[in-house]
């Protein structure tokens, strides 16, 4: 069973994965490969929903913390300033139209967001998990959730749903399935369904309940 954790945890997951792509795009085009603009502008978006993502941690997740760790999440918050400083140096390159700098700009970002992701996984998020109740985890999850713009939501599903493995596309289901009202839940079935395209069988055969 998915705990309110795990929707975090699939968030960073897709983090790294895109990432990942977008750093091995700039590589290849400072190595003067064509046609990766598309790629590498992914950037934006990704850091759209980082900094979403980041707000939603210091608005719900770090007082939480602060009460069972205390002193804890300031590192945490320093950190996601270095990660709007990677941002600044990727988007600035990215302006300039210089391709060996927007290379070393994604290896930089690439490099702090996964230790950054690595640290909260395994620290700050375990703390998390072993102090904090169960339901007050879920209730700062749900306060995390609303630093998405409501209206841009359904990029968000569209962004992360392509990015997971099967293990995390199943928590996210089930949390928003228990997290949302269900004619909201109805709708994101029809994204999910579109994001995953031929992956839809294996999905309902993992939880069958999603194609009723
Ligand atoms: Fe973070």
């Amino acid at each position: 069973m998915a705990e309110p954790v795990d929707a975090i945890l699939a968030f960073h997951n897709a983090f790294r994965n895109d990432m990942g792509q977008i750093d091995t795009a700039a590589l290849d085009s400072a190595r003067g490969k064509e046609g990766l603009a598309a790629a590498i502008e992914r950037f934006r978006f990704f850091n759209e929903v980082l900094v979403w993502h980041a707000d939603g941690e210091e608005l719900a997740i770090f007082p939480a913390l602060e009460e069972v760790a205390p002193l804890v999440a300031e590192a945490y918050a320093k950190d996601h300033r270095g990660l709007d400083a990677a941002f600044d140096e990727l988007n600035t390159s990215y302006i300039a139209r210089d391709p060996l700098r927007i290379a070393r700009a994604t290896a930089a970002f690439r490099f702090h967001l996964m230790i950054h992701l690595y640290k909260e996984d395994t620290h700050l998020y375990r703390i998390f998990r072993e102090r904090i109740p169960l339901p007050q985890q879920g209730k700062a999850v749900g306060i995390m959730a609303s630093a998405v713009p409501q209206e841009r939501f359904s990029e968000v599903v569209m962004w992360l749903v392509p990015l997971l493995e099967q293990e995390d596309r199943e928590n996210m289901i089930q949390i928003w399935h228990t997290m949302m009202p269900a004619p909201a839940f109805a709708g994101v079935k029809e994204l999910i369904k579109k994001a995953v395209g031929s992956d839809w069988a294996e999905l309902t055969r993992r939880i069958p309940t999603l194609d009723e």
